[in-house]
């Protein structure tokens, strides 16, 4: 069964009494309005630990001033039904004071450099800054020895590749492939805030992705590529905040090439905004 912990002392009861039993604990960070991509974390976790812990909390800090933090969707009895139907072992449920004792304002922040100046990095100033910050927190509250993350949110999963090893947290990181809708659309809870009109329109950022992927392999230019995705979203009514061809490191590739690559796009349909990636060889 599934066990709620809204306090830290009795969750870190409950996992004292796991550790000292020899088992292996994972951690899987969530915002909560679970859906199946989530589900396929925990049980990811379950291959990786004997325990799986999942969180649920939305984090204030990471959201920009415009962003949806109010409106973010709030699911609890469907999260805790989804979980223990995933075989998940203790929901997790800080509040904002206990993940945020000295408040927002008086918050120790973790800055991670780099990997946040691009991408989804440039267009939500402060968004990675937040996801470190919290993640840091949950690490030390749950102290979990592998915690899950999925590869959709790809440069979430640099973030906290880096903050790792930088701040030498003993956990091991597992990245999740990316759970897909039938038509190919990434599985997101943002996805429900799409119109009727939009929804099927919205898989044609995988469409895109995999078009990317397929002159990059046929040897097309990557400038070229890019400005096609750019304008073939866009003529199919997406404002694009971008749509490129990068290494696995997010640095830019050349023009042309072998080597791993990611094909990632971020962009708005209507008030929405969805990201997806591809990762590939050429
Ligand atoms: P959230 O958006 O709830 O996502 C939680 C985890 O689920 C992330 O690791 C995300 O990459 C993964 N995920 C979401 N959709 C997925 C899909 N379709 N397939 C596979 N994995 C998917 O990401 C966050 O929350 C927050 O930033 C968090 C890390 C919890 C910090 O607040």
């Amino acid at each position: 069964g599934l066990e709620t912990f809204t306090g830290l002392d009795a969750l870190r009861a409950r996992i004292d009494d796991w550790k000292r039993a020899g088992l292996r604990v994972a951690l899987v960070p969530t915002m909560g309005n679970l859906h199946a991509g989530h589900h396929s974390l925990v049980e990811l976790a379950l291959q990786h630990a004997d325990r799986v812990v999942a969180s649920v909390f939305v984090n204030p800090t990471q959201f920009g001033p415009n962003e949806d933090f109010a409106r973010y969707p709030r699911t609890p009895e469907g999260d805790a039904a989804g979980l223990e139907a995933a075989g998940c072992h203790a929901l997790w449920l800080p509040s904002v004071e206990t993940t945020y004792p000295f408040g927002i304002e008086g918050a120790v922040r973790v800055g991670v450099p780099g990997v946040t100046a691009v991408l989804e990095g440039a267009h939500r100033p402060g968004h990675f800054d937040g996801v470190a910050t919290v993640v840091a927190r949950l690490f030390n509250q749950v102290r979990p020895d592998v915690a899950v993350f999925g590869r959709k949110d790809y440069q979430q999963l640099a973030v906290i590749r880096y903050m790792v090893r930088e701040l030498a947290f003993p956990v091991e990181i597992v990245p999740a492939p990316i759970l897909r809708e039938p038509d190919g659309l990434a599985m997101s809870s943002r996805n429900q805030y799409l119109s009727a009109d939009e929804r099927p329109r919205a898989a044609e950022i995988h469409t895109v992705l995999q078009a990317m992927r397929e002159g990059a392999r046929a040897g097309r230019p990557r400038f070229e590529l890019e400005a096609w995705a750019e304008q073939h979203l866009a003529a199919a009514g997406f404002e694009v905040d971008y749509a490129v061809v990068r290494r696995p490191d997010l640095s830019e590739p050349p023009e042309y090439g072998n080597g791993a690559r990611v094909a990632l796009i971020a962009a708005r349909l209507g008030r929405t905004r969805l990201i997806d990636n591809l990762e590939f060889e050429v």
